[in-house]
């Protein structure tokens, strides 16, 4: 299938790892030049080079803390003066964040907030205006299958997801007569770094997932793969979905009760 990407500029935050990696490669695998960021320098220009030679678009790379307003508008300024153009945007870059209510002190909530909340939200402010100026675009933002579905012992995580979404379902609304489309990805379990980094000396990789995907009862019997992620992501961030905005769509192998 043709994505009609060629010529599209897109940002990826959290680009240099895991689901924003492949989102990256998916997306320059499928001709748009793409801009990836990250706050570790090292590990974003060893991605940059890399998603360069496996997809021959033109993939950069800005170290950035998307927690950081300043670092954001410097993102946009530098995309707009090297690319002059913005299509697409995957608000990606985040972690796990989830503990006992009582136990979360104010700077951890307003740490998650400013990670998956208001990085998002400063990142699209500042997109819009690029993206009407180019007749439309496309926002994805990555959530949590818990932002439909909170469990005890998962905040600040649900709480900011469940803002990402509202966030989501009204922008799609304010923002559809410009032809931005806005949609949401609710991930379950998706092998990626911060899982990886988890994994203790010696066990195997596979066997790790498995174990997972048997532990949190995943229906489909497995953990999904960072490229699967990536492929509904390029699908949402092209033209091929062009009537559908303000969905919020499962990546979860069926664990989540609600659709
Ligand atoms: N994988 C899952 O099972 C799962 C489940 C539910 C939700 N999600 C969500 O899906 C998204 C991708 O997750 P992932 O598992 O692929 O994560 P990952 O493998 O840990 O990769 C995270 C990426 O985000 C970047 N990042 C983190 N904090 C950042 C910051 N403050 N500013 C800029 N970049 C930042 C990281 O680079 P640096 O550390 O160098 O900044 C890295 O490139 C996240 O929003 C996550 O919450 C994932």
């Amino acid at each position: 299938m043709d994505l009609g990407l060629q010529h599209k500029v897109a940002i990826v935050t959290g680009g240099s790892e895991g689901i924003g990696r492949a989102t990256a490669r998916a997306l320059g695998l499928a001709g748009a030049r793409v801009v990836i960021c990250a706050r570790r320098a090292d590990v974003l220009a060893k991605a940059m080079h890399e998603l360069s030679s496996e997809t021959g678009s033109e993939v950069l790379a800005m170290p950035v803390d998307v927690r950081e307003p300043a670092d954001v508008l410097r993102l946009v300024d530098g995309v707009m003066a090297r690319l002059g153009r913005i299509d697409i945007l995957v608000n990606n870059a985040g972690t796990s964040a989830a503990a006992a209510f009582e136990s979360l002190t104010d700077d951890a909530w307003q740490d998650d907030l400013d990670l998956k909340l208001f990085a998002a939200l400063r990142l699209t402010r500042l997109a819009i205006p690029h993206m009407r100026a180019v007749g439309g675009g496309s926002i994805v933002n990555l959530l949590n299958i818990g932002a439909r579905q909170p469990a005890a012992g998962s905040m600040p995580s649900t709480v900011s997801r469940a803002a990402g979404l509202a966030l989501t379902k009204a922008l799609s609304k304010e923002l559809a007569p410009d032809k931005i489309r806005v949609n949401a990805v609710l991930i379950g379990l998706v092998k990626s770094a911060q899982h990886d980094r988890k994994r203790k000396d010696g066990v195997d990789r596979e066997r790790y997932y498995a174990d997972m995907a048997r532990q949190r009862q995943v229906p489909l019997g497995r953990v999904g793969e960072a490229e699967e992620a990536a492929d509904l992501i390029a699908f949402l961030s092209s033209a091929r979905a062009a009537f559908i905005t303000g969905a919020a769509i499962n990546f979860d192998g069926g664990a989540s009760a609600v659709p």
